[in-house]
């Protein structure tokens, strides 16, 4: 019987492990010079942590699980929960503010589809304490630097940013009542990744007045800031929440990202404790799910039972963003290739035991070295070896070594050889 992967997992071979690499190394480079530091916690927690607050569609996507005592347990399908309940343990001792930033391996059991699995990384950046947009901005901005440092550009990418607090006060302003919110949001999220026709049928399962419904999905097509202004009453609870995305848009200018960002009112996110600000980042053609997402949840540590404390974050998992990434050309050329530096061989096989001696001084001088394994091997088939491995250089043992300890190098690039003494060389390396 063979063995299959688990549906809507993958296998990092070295290639791809590689690429993953490369795309975490630069997440942790950018959150760092941003002012972020790293936590982690538990790839499983109590089941009903994430039934609190997260809303149904993640729920419904869980991997749980019953340990021996009988706890109902879950694997993580995202780590916010997991902050909010670590921020809370040590709310009162934690320097403010608290900018945090991780990268967990997380599943869910969602339908496989392009850019979407049932196990991926997500990087998440998170600003806790701050009750002021700049904050907001802030994750946008270290969101933009990350993807405009890996070669996007606003031709490629846009960031499109809303408010649930805005589209929470229109609702209400409709006649949507407070406990109905949540639910339609969820409808809503749902717009651009539905066919017509099934959302129109959800959405009047939630609102079954055409009348309110027309109106909420004619405030949902207007992007046009001018025209966002005349449907604003002044001096509402929709006019501080316009003025909050405006004040957003501004820092984001101010910030040098502003051309990579638009308002976007048809952005409303899937979890449920959203209550600001909230933004996704998509491809501005348009054929790929959004490559990461976030906004403020300044109820979360509440709810999980802690003191209320404003907070801000995104997670964007590597799914999509290696997808579109390929798409423009930008991970070949950019992921350092794992290259031998230098293979060592022997001009004779006599000569075979001291190749391991030079590779493993080679090595504890943290040189890259390898040899060949097939004591029989010519020289001809060690080169050939050298160069499948991509080997730089190829150092080769031979009688030089016995009679005056020296080594002869050869660039596998130009063919080039030189003859070197051995201790000067090891030498030389150190002082690299
Ligand atoms: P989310 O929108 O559920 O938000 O996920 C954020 C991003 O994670 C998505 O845009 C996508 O890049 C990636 N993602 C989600 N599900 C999958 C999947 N099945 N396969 C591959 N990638 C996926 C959150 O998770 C929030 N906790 C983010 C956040 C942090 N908000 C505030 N702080």
């Amino acid at each position: 019987m063979k063995i299959q992967p688990v549906k809507g997992t993958r296998d990092f071979y070295p290639p791809q492990m590689a690429v993953r690499n490369w795309i975490i190394d630069g997440w942790k480079r950018v959150s760092i010079r941003n002012g972020f530091e790293e936590y982690d916690g538990p790839i499983f927690e109590y089941l009903d942590m994430y039934q609190i607050k997260s809303g149904e569609e993640i729920v419904e996507q869980l991997f749980s699980f019953e340990d021996r005592g009988g706890r109902k347990l879950a694997i993580r399908p995202e780590i916010t929960p997991t902050l909010a309940r670590m921020v809370n343990q040590q709310i009162s001792s934690l320097p403010r503010p608290i900018k945090w930033f991780s990268v967990p391996r997380l599943c869910r059991a969602e339908r496989p589809q392009k850019g979407r699995l049932r196990e991926f990384f997500q990087w998440n950046i998170d600003i806790i304490g701050i009750d002021d947009v700049l904050a907001d901005a802030e994750v946008i901005f270290t969101t933009v630097d990350y993807l405009r440092e890996v070669g996007l550009t606003p031709k490629d990418i846009k960031v499109k940013i809303s408010s649930r607090k805005l589209l929470g006060a229109i609702l209400r302003g409709i006649g949507i009542g407070e406990e109905k919110l949540e639910a339609v949001y969820v409808v809503l999220d749902k717009k651009a990744k539905l066919p017509a026709d099934t959302f129109e049928e959800m959405l009047k399962e939630q609102v079954p007045d055409k009348k309110m419904a027309g109106k909420i999905l004619d405030f949902m097509s207007v992007d046009s800031i001018p025209d966002v202004e005349k449907q604003i009453k002044a001096d509402s609870e929709e006019f501080r929440a316009w003025n909050e995305v405006k004040s957003v848009l501004g820092h984001l200018d101010m910030m040098g990202v502003g051309d990579f960002c638009k308002y976007d009112p048809s952005i409303v996110r899937g979890l449920a404790y959203y209550t600001g600000i909230v933004f996704e980042v998509h491809d501005t053609t348009g054929d790929l799910r959004a490559i990461c997402g976030g906004g403020r949840y300044d109820n979360l540590l509440k709810d999980f039972g802690g003191s209320r404390m404003t907070a801000t974050g995104m997670g964007m998992g590597d799914c999509v963003l290696e997808i579109l990434l390929k798409e423009k050309g930008l991970v070949d050329e950019r992921v350092a290739k794992r290259r031998v530096e230098y293979f060592v061989a022997f001009a004779d096989h006599t000569f075979g035991s001291h190749v391991y001696e030079v590779a493993a001084r080679l090595r504890s001088k943290g040189v890259r070295a390898n040899f060949s394994y097939k004591p029989q091997s010519g020289l001809s088939k060690q080169l050939k070896e050298a160069s499948v491995q991509e080997a730089k250089k190829c150092i080769i043992v031979g009688q030089e070594f016995l009679e005056s300890k020296q080594l002869v190098i050869k660039d596998m690039g130009s063919g080039e050889q030189e003859l070197v003494d051995y201790e000067e060389f090891l030498a030389g390396l150190k002082s690299k």
